[in-house]
């Protein structure tokens, strides 16, 4: 096991070749010249038919602190009943899953992942543990939570995107890889495809994926998940047109728009939309494009997919993960779900 070592930097850096090589820290790979403007991004999906906008811009800093209040709502279910999965299951998950390095996707402050952290140090007494998030403010939290709590891990966080986070992993150590609080369901269709065929490209054969996904149930506990009493969600979807205009320049007013939720039946998934109030002209004069945003429009912030584990377990093989383990709530309200790599 590596020698852990107390200066925890923060690098920005195209030395993503050297990830692990030197210092614990949290690695920045925004300077990479081959990441897709975000700006640019935004302005494609606000152009598409239906509006749309991908869904890593909602964790600017506000959003990310909104993000947290989310999961302390009584209405979201979520986070309390995978924490309780994991408080159970933990030491069961990391037996099943002979790793020395845990990289986490989309870690947030990595809360829950603790329960797996504490599991793998008594189990191996230490290890690497890798989160992957584009949010530095939770990185930053999670860094200083694992330094206080397992001095035998070594931390390297990765203030990226999935992609490029994931490219930049050493492949050469046993991993579990770790995608927890149903953020695969915020994938449209097409992204979980190249998320899944790159994820499952990057694995070896001594990897597993442990995936947190949330289930079809009851539309009145889905919608009210997303929809609370406190209007926390209202806010966390709205803000990123505070952030749009940041990025872009742009002119959208939150007095102008509405928060809707609802749970489509037919695609297993709540759609969250922010509604115009009024017929608005919304202007990016640096990228000189513009659209007419009509009273009652609606553009997709976000859609949160509802999965059925079985199905989900077949869909996975086909991307080379084969199921070796499901752990579930008495409610059967969550799943985790956990893979390996098939050796083909
Ligand atoms: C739904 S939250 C889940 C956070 C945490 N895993 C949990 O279970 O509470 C999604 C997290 O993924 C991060 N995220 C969203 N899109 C991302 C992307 N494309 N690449 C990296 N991180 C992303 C966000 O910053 C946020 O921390």
């Amino acid at each position: 096991m590596r020698k852990k070592e107390n200066n925890h930097g923060i690098f920005s850096a195209g030395q993503k070749t050297l990830w692990r090589a030197l210092r614990p820290s949290i690695w920045t790979l925004k300077s990479d010249p081959s990441h897709e403007n975000p700006a640019l991004s935004i302005l494609r999906t606000l152009h598409d038919q239906p509006r749309w906008l991908e869904p890593y811009h909602l964790y600017d800093e506000r959003g990310s602190q909104l993000f947290e209040q989310i999961c302390e709502l009584p209405e979201y279910y979520l986070t309390r009943t995978e924490d309780s999965i994991l408080t159970e299951k933990a030491a069961e998950i990391i037996a099943a899953a002979p790793v020395e390095c845990i990289v986490e996707l989309g870690a947030g402050t990595s809360k829950k992942t603790m329960h797996l952290l504490r599991e793998q140090v008594r189990l191996r007494k230490g290890g690497t543990f890798a989160p992957i998030d584009v949010s530095l403010r939770s990185l930053l939290a999670s860094r200083d939570t694992v330094k206080r709590r397992f001095r035998q891990l070594t931390f390297h966080g990765l203030c990226s995107r999935y992609e490029e986070g994931i490219s930049s992993v050493d492949t050469s150590l046993p991993t579990l890889f770790v995608f927890l609080g149903s953020t695969v369901g915020n994938f449209n269709r097409s992204e979980f495809t190249r998320f899944f065929l790159h994820l499952s490209r990057s694995m070896g054969p001594k990897d597993f994926l442990l995936l947190g996904t949330d289930r079809v149930k009851e539309v009145e506990i889905l919608e009210k998940a997303y929809n609370d009493s406190q209007g926390v969600t209202a806010d966390f979807i709205l803000n990123v047109f505070v952030s749009i205009n940041r990025l872009t320049k742009g002119n959208f007013d939150l007095k102008k728009m509405r928060y809707h939720s609802w749970y489509n039946p037919e695609w297993q998934q709540i759609e969250m939309y922010a509604i115009s109030t009024a017929t608005q002209e919304i202007h990016f004069p640096s990228y000189k494009t513009f659209f007419v945003w009509e009273k009652d429009d609606r553009i997709l912030v976000e859609i949160s997919r509802k999965f059925e584990p079985l199905r989900l377990q077949r869909q996975l093989q086909l991307f080379g993960l084969n199921p070796v383990g499901h752990f579930t709530d008495a409610n059967e309200w969550f799943s985790l779900l956990l893979f390996r790599k098939s050796v083909s």
